[in-house]
């Protein structure tokens, strides 16, 4: 019988240091995460093409995180942008961090290829711009027609790539798609971290809506 009570009671134990140092302690640490200065909440138009996204996988080779240069110095010599801070994924729900890198990490695509056209073209057919890629083509993400309809747009693809004599017209959840690319951009300032007993100090001294000048 006592080795029961020890049994449960070490199970037990256990069980309530994991849960507080996965649960408990992270959400005291992130659940009044304010959004980063300069993060703008997505349109429909991107949240759609969020949700094609997460569809169609791109997160399994994909991730959204470029890390600190004590980390992962390569992060920022790939031009993967700064280091993220709780603060840019406010509104991101589900977040899609990725732990995957088969390709580049996404946060600051907006910034690195804010062309729509090659966006589509290298959707339609990756190989079409990056000869050696291992990123699947998305045919399906397009209709190959004769002629674009009137209210229709037509993928300005490098020679050679179309069907011959047809067009690629990507259907509307490829463009609310490349909106989404467009818009994954956090490449403004973030301030430092606030000193822990800095924080005290300035409740009481700095008046209301005082802002240090943000880090470059
Ligand atoms: C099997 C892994 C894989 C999947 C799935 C995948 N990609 Fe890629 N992606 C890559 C690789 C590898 C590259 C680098 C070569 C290239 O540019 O094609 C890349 C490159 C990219 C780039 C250019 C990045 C840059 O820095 O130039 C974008 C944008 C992109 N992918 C978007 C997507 C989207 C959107 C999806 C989902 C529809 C997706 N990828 C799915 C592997 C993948």
């Amino acid at each position: 019988m006592e080795n029961e009570v020890k049994l449960t009671a070490g199970a037990m134990a256990t069980f309530a240091i994991a849960v507080s140092a996965l649960v408990i302690l992270p959400y005291i640490q992130v659940h009044d995460v304010k959004p980063t200065e300069g993060v703008k909440p997505y349109t429909s138009a991107e949240l759609r093409g969020r949700a094609s996204y997460i569809a169609n996988g791109c997160m399994y080779c994909h991730s959204q995180q470029p890390r600190s240069e004590s980390f992962a110095p390569a992060d920022s010599q790939r031009g993967w942008g700064r280091a993220s801070v709780p603060g840019d994924y406010v509104y991101d729900r589900p977040h899609l961090l990725g732990s995957m890198r088969t390709g580049p990490d996404l946060l600051n695509i907006g910034v690195r290829q804010p062309s729509k056209d090659w966006q589509l073209g290298h959707l339609y057919q990756p190989r079409a711009y990056v000869q050696e890629s291992i990123m699947p083509s998305y045919p399906y993400l397009f209709d190959i027609k004769d002629k674009a309809e009137q209210d229709e747009e037509v993928v300005n693809l490098p020679p050679g790539v179309a069907p011959a004599g047809k067009v690629v017209v990507p259907k509307p959840e490829t463009l609310d798609l490349v909106k989404y690319l467009q818009a994954l951009k956090r490449n403004y300032p973030v301030l430092p971290p606030q000193p822990r007993e800095a924080e005290g100090a300035k409740s009481s001294a700095a008046p209301a809506g005082d802002t240090a000048a943000p880090a470059v």
